[in-house]
């Protein structure tokens, strides 16, 4: 298995509060394969994805990926972990606002041990000709592909995105999942995400429904669905 998480905690504390939000999460995906993690707000995604990204650590439990326990890493491997190993999309792009769209994919791939060709991967998300434009030219839609385009550049094991199209229209939303799953068939890239929406289940390869911190479900889709005949 290329990630496999078992029986992971984390709470947080405030004050005298004791928050249990990862309660003995368990979890499998194999390599090349796309998961979605679906729930309901606050029932623990982000922190999960955040643990599996190397960004947080967990009270208890194993989370291996690619045959390296993360759990076990000190924090200089962690960073470069989560520097090598990790792509990462957001839902609000978190593009370098005042460095343009060629500058802002140079600034990882100078960075990456052994990076993809940046004009290849523009190219491959259908911006190559907005090079040298800033992310304020462009549209939530486009500046989502130059964020994947940062996160594949890298040549990341793993893509890691909380709730790509969270931000985006219908149409846009669409055009970004075929992104993510040509992505994943052109590179291989092994892609775990987190999304609202029941339908985009239906593009992955294992679907986890977490509840107030537990996976109360989990799917295994023989047959995928290609991202533009999903509906919602
Ligand atoms: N750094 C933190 N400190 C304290 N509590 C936190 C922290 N991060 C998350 N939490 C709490 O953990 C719970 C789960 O948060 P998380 O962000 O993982 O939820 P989520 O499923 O991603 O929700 P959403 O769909 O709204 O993004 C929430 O109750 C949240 O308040
Ligand atoms: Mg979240």
């Amino acid at each position: 298995m290329f990630i496999n998480v078992s029986s992971l905690n984390k709470s947080y504390t405030s004050g005298l509060v004791r928050n249990e939000v990862l309660k003995g999460i368990g979890m499998k995906l194999e390599k090349g394969e796309i998961g979605v993690i679906l729930g309901p707000s606050g029932s623990g995604k982000s922190t999960l994805m955040n643990i599996i990204g190397g960004v947080d650590r967990a009270d208890s439990g194993r989370i291996s990926v690619d045959g390296v326990e993360i759990s076990n890493l000190n924090d200089d491997q962690l960073t470069d972990y989560r520097r090598e190993d990790i792509g990462f999309v957001f839902q609000f792009y978190n593009l370098i606002p005042n460095l343009t769209v060629g500058e802002n994919i140079e600034v990882v791939s100078n960075i990456s041990k052994a990076p993809l060709n940046m004009d290849e991967v523009l190219t491959a998300v259908g911006m190559q000709d907005k090079k040298r434009r800033f992310p304020r030219e462009l549209s939530g839609g486009e500046q989502q592909r130059v964020s994947i385009a940062r996160a594949v550049v890298k040549n990341p094991k793993l893509l890691l995105c909380d709730e790509p199209t969270g931000a985006l229209d219908y149409q846009t939303s669409r055009s970004i999942l075929q992104l993510l799953q040509q992505v994943n068939t052109k590179y291989g890239t092994t892609i775990l995400m987190i999304t609202h929406n029941g339908a985009i289940a239906a593009m992955a390869n294992r679907v986890f429904k977490l509840r107030s911190g537990e996976i109360v479900e989990e799917v295994v889709n023989q047959m995928t669905i290609p991202a533009e005949r999903i509906e919602w």
